[in-house]
């Protein structure tokens, strides 16, 4: 049911293992609600795995939260792999999820080269934006042994192409479009999806319509899981608008392993997003 083995009569605490694509599975047909913060390095990633994050993503986010870019366009596939060989050497428990940047994941062959790079740099999984085409990508990566997550709703790499921003998914067409590709990406393999930036009552349609794990940012308490960008839920500045769906966890947990502890307990308890939160 949870990534923890046994209960040794309460004399110890229940020992964590490592995440895997079978258990996040479990997980959502335990109703147990997941845990996943974005990660750049060791140290924070050491913390997080300490705080029982159940996973770490090195989200291209990086090109805006730590490199101080407009988008996250200009992140390399260098520069992932740099920063997951960096987070894989702090956790021992929490899956390494490596984001594809734009245009590495441009056609199957490309998305399979640098997958697994990512892959021998320390990540169980890798990430990729949107469906259509992406639905081959997926299915080449899986039959290749390759866990996914896909990602939908606001997808940043579109920003050029969708002017900005923008919540994702709040007229008719628009949401039935998601749905559908929520149930292509899963249909083409996908093991986990990230859902960004949609109204909360189509998130909780399309996490009921899934056997996979929905893992929301601005999406919503209905999901399966929630995700943050660190500097975000750290209260940091980094020189971009701050959204609605961001919570400052370090004014609750008053450090940063207390910060992480926080979150992990508000999405275990459900506190977390809260009504503020939320798009409709
Ligand atoms: O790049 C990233 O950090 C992401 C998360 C916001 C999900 O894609």
């Amino acid at each position: 049911m949870s990534n923890y083995l046994g209960d040794i009569d309460g004399a110890q605490a229940p020992k964590r293992v490592k995440w895997t694509v079978p258990l996040l599975r479990e997980a959502k047909a335990n109703a147990q609600k997941l845990t996943m913060l974005t990660a750049y390095d060791a140290s924070f990633a050491r913390a997080m795995d300490q705080q029982g994050v159940d996973m770490i993503l090195i989200g291209d986010s990086m090109g805006m939260v730590v490199q101080g870019q407009d988008s996250t366009l200009p992140v390399t596939a260098e520069q992932i792999e740099y920063h997951t060989e960096c987070v894989a050497r702090g956790v021992t428990n929490t899956l390494v999820i490596a984001d594809l940047p734009f245009q590495t994941d441009s056609d199957p062959d490309t998305a399979l080269f640098n997958a697994t790079r990512f892959l021998q740099a320390g990540a169980g999984m890798v990430k990729l934006e949107g469906a259509g085409f992406k639905c081959d990508v997926i299915a080449y990566l899986s039959e290749r042994e390759i866990p996914v997550c896909a990602h939908l709703g606001l997808t940043p790499q579109s920003v050029l192409r969708l002017g900005g921003y923008k919540v994702q998914g709040r007229d008719e067409a628009a949401a039935k479009r998601i749905m559908a590709d929520a149930l292509a990406v899963q249909e083409a393999g996908a093991d986990l999806l990230v859902l960004e930036c949609v109204p909360s009552a189509l998130a909780k349609d399309i996490t009921a319509a899934l056997d996979i794990p929905t893992i929301g940012i601005g999406a919503g308490p209905h999901c399966d899981g929630q995700v943050l960008v660190l500097h975000d839920m750290l209260g940091i500045d980094s020189g971009h608008r701050r959204p609605k769906f961001v919570k400052d966890f370090l004014q609750i947990g008053g450090s940063v392993a207390g910060a992480f502890a926080a979150y992990v307990e508000e999405v275990h308890e459900g506190k977390f997003p809260a009504p503020e939160h939320e798009y409709v």
